[in-house]
């Protein structure tokens, strides 16, 4: 991998200015594309914002120039990764356009939440050279970015996108096979089903769910996975665990009855002030800043 790589940036966004400050931080070259003016001439002012409140240099935004083109965007990129917003048809139209640009030896990734990778990429000529990268939000302060193989992409672009991510300081994770939700959010929604579940049983209200993790096993998690846990209790005494419990959590193959009526009954959560709890905007604005100064914390503490 080079030391210094010529990054394509598709989408300044949430995401995409925030991967941008990433890769600009880490010495590589960053071209950033928008197909809405606005969102392109904030991009450097929101990074440098970003780098300032968490005491990183400054001189990182002077390496994301911002391009109305996508075209020139792409051109000289070695590495061109896409966070447009979440709609195949876009997607597909976007690495149609992306590939007709890019160097024939250019990786193309695309930072899809939840769409199959072999769908975004299944038009292409090269489907070799094109994979997931799947990073979470803010990209800056979350280690993880899961990189997804299609039975297309080469060995050699898994490895160098592993190598790219990894020497900007993120934790890459090789995903073997394209299945929805990766494996962070089949993790995380296998936990949210039976969260959702408990409510719906009448076991414990949804404030007591979120104690029940956030003060038990929620306090390891960060340091102790599952499988770790297992095979530090040992997995004879998992498997007796399971044979009780398994059965009875929830399996149903499909959202919950109870989230779809919240739904339905416009509670949206944060933004229509009420979802599975009541939130005031004072409380909103506590939980993100609670989650924000967390997330710092961790990131001083792996420096
Ligand atoms: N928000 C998250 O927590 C999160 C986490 C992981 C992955 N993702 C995924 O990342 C992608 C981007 O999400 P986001 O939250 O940054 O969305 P966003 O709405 O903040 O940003 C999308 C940007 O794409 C721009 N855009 C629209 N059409 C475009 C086009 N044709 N070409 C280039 N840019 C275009 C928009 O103007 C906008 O600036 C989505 O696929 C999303 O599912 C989001």
């Amino acid at each position: 991998m080079a030391d210094k790589a010529r990054i394509a940036v598709i989408g300044a966004g949430l995401m995409g200015h925030g991967i941008a400050q990433v890769f600009g931080l880490a010495g590589h070259e960053v071209s950033i594309f928008d197909t809405v003016a606005a969102n392109l001439a904030q991009v450097r002012s929101r990074i440098v914002a970003n780098l300032r409140d968490l005491g990183d240099d400054e001189a990182a935004a002077e390496r994301v120039r911002p391009c109305a083109d996508l075209g020139e965007t792409v051109r000289d990129a070695d590495f061109v990764v896409e966070a447009a917003p979440e709609n195949l048809a876009l997607k597909q139209k976007l690495f149609a356009d992306i590939e007709s640009h890019a160097r024939p030896d250019a990786i193309l990734a695309s930072n899809t939440s939840v769409i199959p990778i072999t769908s975004i990429m299944q038009g292409l000529r090269d489907r070799a050279r094109a994979l997931g990268t799947h990073w979470w939000n803010p990209p800056f302060l979350v280690p993880l970015v899961e990189v997804i193989g299609t039975q297309w992409t080469s060995p050699q672009a898994i490895a160098w996108t592993m190598e790219l991510h990894a020497a900007a300081g993120k934790k890459p994770a090789h995903v073997k096979k394209d299945v929805p939700g990766f494996i962070g959010n089949r993790l995380q929604h296998a936990l949210w089903r039976e969260a959702i579940a408990l409510v719906e049983q009448g076991i414990c209200d949804a404030e007591t769910v979120d104690t029940v993790i956030k003060a038990a096993f929620g306090r390891r998690l960060a340091v102790l996975g599952p499988l770790e846990n297992a095979d530090l209790v040992g997995t004879d005494l998992t498997l007796a665990i399971h044979q009780t419990v398994l059965p009875a959590i929830d399996s149903r193959p499909a959202p919950s009855p109870y989230l779809e009526k919240l739904v339905a009954d416009g509670k949206l959560g944060f933004k229509s002030g009420e979802g599975f709890r009541k939130w005031s905007p004072e409380a909103q604005a506590a939980l993100r800043a609670k989650v924000v100064q967390h997330l710092k914390k961790a990131r001083a503490g792996d420096a």
